[in-house]
């Protein structure tokens, strides 16, 4: 089949895109389907028209990876204006999900038909931008401007429910999705159903003409959510001029705003990222056709922190779970914690209280190992302690059953050396996930060196299952995301010690656009889980240790790098850790200066991209993008600056490569010496995105 097929039953034309896998509208779909309206519009016998897709979804979107090129006729726009233009009856058969461009389309047609499940929506603030083809003036015609910007402003495909009551969807057609077009199409012709243009209605338009005010109150969340990214403004002027200006006037600084995001920085990240995350899940060496097994029960070991939000995570997806734990009380404990945390969701409203009652009922808990027995994946998440999880793994080999997965959580520890203590370390390999687990999307894959291919093929397959974004990653201290984050721990300490405080270093980290500074995060988190770990291992950090020392583990002893008044989660500067700061410089030997937000950023940030390097030049993640994934969906990273490596890319490397020199020079710290393939890369004028990436 062609690209974009015209076909005739009887006085209808049938325009049926074909563009695998989710009918972006390249280039080429766009030719044909503006050769389609031609013809439709020059023969005589045609009297109506119905577009409609193969495969898996309608148009998902203008085709993403043609962003950036110099624009090909005919445009979006023009097949959009085409469809204003014409005369006879036109009709969308939506079904999947139609998406940015693609609803643009479907809102430029008369009417809307769509299958069961379909899900329309305007996702373009995901990729930094707003809807640049008539989105932001046809959606507000036709459910009102305030729904319209919530959609926009959330970019989230709508419940099928919601477009049919909304009047999106006109006719639900259950069985065949064209044939019912066709019929729909014929029908509207008998009854001499006007040629509804959503560009000629504006009486949805009437109340937010009155009070211009109902739109910024929206806006506020967006904007917080957004962290200093100009989509969101852009979507709110571009409704508010659909509210206020004539059609064509807000159809073309719709578009002026558009091509001024295209063209910016934040989208190019966002773009990134949105290739890099589905790039991440591919493993180019797992042999074609390697089939994940099958993951019908799961068990989970230790039900703190982590092993409670993991057990939540296959109870949410349906996959029922046993939970072990060392003794009845931290069992119940364990088992109590996650039943509230459903319980909270449900008090939101996240949740039905039925909903809780199945999930809890898929958790069964247990204080004997043996229970694992008839699990088909085994997610290990005692203490962090290497005997401990060895002695566990040992004791695994002897009772699951042949062809279980067996997983630790470890953050930092070798999966190689809990495989071995396992004996069959083809089974084996580390899911490292982030807390909290069933909130924070990422799964971090360690692959250990004898893990087989269908079991890492397991773990991709059961991380999508959990909603989660998987990276594949190799075995070393710490991994991808907290190798780093150490390197920027290390410097942060550095600098706390030469002159700057923590509510200073937090303030620029936050301006950077992370959520939280990493002193706040710290607190949160608790200081003295770090502080085990290095005083387990012989390692000292100064500043956090004499803390710790102290009894401020952060929020849950009411101090830390801040203190916090009355359980309240509000960081507040203390002068006692002042004092304490400055007593540390005081005994090494350190006059302490002021230092500017510049130099912070760049000496937390630039030593994370240096360990970057070196984690790519050993092979541990395999592509700059995975890092940039990890880091985003891990660390909060702000998504408009694209993760750390596209971040050095925009800096420029050579800059990064010289200031780190430097960096060296004053520490004396041969980790800050720019990495081998950072400075090849520097001095051949590269970026790290062109060692691959899709965008
Ligand atoms: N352009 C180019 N490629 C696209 C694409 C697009 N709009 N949407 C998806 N793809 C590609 C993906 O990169 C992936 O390629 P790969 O197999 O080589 O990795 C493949 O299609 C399948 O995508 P997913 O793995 O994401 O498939 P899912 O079934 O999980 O999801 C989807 C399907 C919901 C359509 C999801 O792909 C998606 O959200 N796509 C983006 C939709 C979007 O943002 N559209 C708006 C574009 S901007 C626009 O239209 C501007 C307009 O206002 C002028
Ligand atoms: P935690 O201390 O909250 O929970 C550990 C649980 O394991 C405790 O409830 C303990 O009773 C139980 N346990 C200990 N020995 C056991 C045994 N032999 N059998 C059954 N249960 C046993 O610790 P947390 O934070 O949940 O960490 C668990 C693992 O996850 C560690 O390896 C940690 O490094 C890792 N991790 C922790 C993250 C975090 O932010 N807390 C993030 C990612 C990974």
């Amino acid at each position: 089949m062609p690209i974009v097929e015209f076909r005739r039953d009887g006085e209808i034309g049938v325009i049926v895109v074909d563009n695998p896998p989710v009918n972006a509208l390249s280039h080429a779909v766009r030719v044909g389907i503006m050769d389609g309206l031609t013809r439709a519009r020059e023969e005589a016998a045609i009297q109506a028209v119905v577009i409609a897709c193969a495969g898996r979804t309608f148009i998902a979107g203008a085709d993403i990876t043609e962003f950036g090129k110099p624009p090909k006729s005919p445009s979006l726009l023009d097949l959009i204006a085409a469809l204003d233009d014409m005369k006879k009856l036109t009709v969308a058969a939506m079904h999947g999900t139609p998406l940015g461009g693609g609803f643009e389309l479907a809102l430029g047609c008369h009417f809307r038909v769509a299958a069961p499940n379909t899900r329309p929506g305007l996702p373009e603030i995901k990729l930094g931008l707003n809807p640049g083809a008539g989105g932001t003036v046809r959606l507000p015609r036709l459910i009102g401007p305030e729904k319209a910007l919530r959609a926009i402003l959330s970019g989230d495909p709508m419940p099928t429910k919601d477009a049919l009551a909304d009047g999106i969807i006109d006719e639900m057609i259950d069985g065949d999705l064209i044939a019912g077009a066709v019929a729909f199409a014929r029908r509207a012709l008998a009854e001499k159903r006007p040629l509804r243009r959503l560009r000629d209605m504006d009486e949805k338009l009437a109340p937010a003409r009155v009070n211009p005010a109902l739109l910024s109150e929206l806006i506020t969340p967006a904007i917080r959510r957004a962290r200093g990214t100009r989509a969101p403004m852009a979507c709110l002027e571009a409704v508010r001029n659909a509210v206020t200006m004539p059609f064509d006037q807000a159809l073309k600084r719709e578009r002026e705003l558009f091509v001024e995001l295209l063209m910016g920085e934040e989208s190019k990240a966002q773009r990134h990222l949105f290739f890099a995350e589905r790039e991440a899940a591919k493993v180019p060496d797992l042999p074609e056709g390697t089939k994940p097994r099958e993951i019908k029960r799961a068990a989970v070991i230790g039900a703190g922190t982590m092993g409670g939000g993991i057990s939540m995570c296959f109870a949410s997806a349906g996959i029922p779970v046993t939970v072990v734990e060392s003794s009845p009380d931290a069992l119940k404990a364990g088992l109590g914690r996650i039943e509230k945390n459903y319980r909270a969701t449900a008090a939101r409203g996240g949740l039905t209280n039925e909903d809780v009652d199945r999930r809890m009922a898929l958790i069964k808990g247990a204080t004997e190992l043996e229970a694992v027995a008839d699990a088909d994946m085994v997610v290990e998440a005692v203490f962090e302690e290497m005997p401990l999880k060895q002695e566990i793994f040992g004791k695994l080999d002897k009772i699951t059953k042949r062809g279980a997965v067996l997983a630790s959580n470890t953050s930092y520890l070798d999966i190689n050396a809990i495989g071995a203590a396992a004996h069959r370390p083809a089974d084996v390999l580390g899911t490292h996930f982030f807390s909290p687990a069933n909130v924070m999307k990422l799964l971090e894959i360690v692959r250990g060196k004898e893990t087989a291919p269908d079991v890492l093929a397991t773990a991709l397959s059961v991380a999508r299952k959990l909603g989660k974004v998987p990276v594949v990653v190799g075995v070393c201290d710490g991994f991808v995301g907290n190798r780093m984050l150490r390197a920027r721990s290390i410097e942060a300490e550095r600098m706390l010690i030469e002159g700057a405080l923590p509510q200073e270093m937090d303030a620029a980290i936050v301006e950077f656009g992370f959520p939280m500074g990493q002193f706040a995060m710290g607190d949160l988190a608790g200081l003295d889980i770090g502080w085990r770990r290095r005083k387990a291992s012989g390692q000292r950090a100064e500043i956090i240790d004499a803390l710790c020392e102290l009894g401020r583990f952060g929020q849950k002893t009411g101090k830390g790098f801040y203190r916090y008044e009355g359980g309240a989660r509000t960081p507040i500067p203390d002068p006692e850790v002042e004092a304490l700061i400055v007593a540390i410089s005081k005994r090494l030997g350190v006059t302490r200066r002021p230092i500017d937000r510049k130099e912070i950023v760049e000496r937390m940030i630039f030593p994370m991209i240096n360990e970057g390097a070196r984690i790519l030049e050993e092979g541990i993640a395999r592509r700059p993008g995975d890092i940039d994934v990890v880091w985003v969906y891990g660390y909060a990273w702000p998504v408009w600056r694209g993760g750390p490596m596209f971040y050095a890319d925009t800096v420029g490397l050579a800059y990064i490569r010289d200031q780190l020199a430097k960096f060296a020079a004053h520490s004396k710290d041969k980790n800050l010496e720019p990495a081998p393939l950072l400075v090849k890369l520097a001095s051949e004028g590269r970026g790290f995105l062109s060692l691959g990436a899709k965008s």
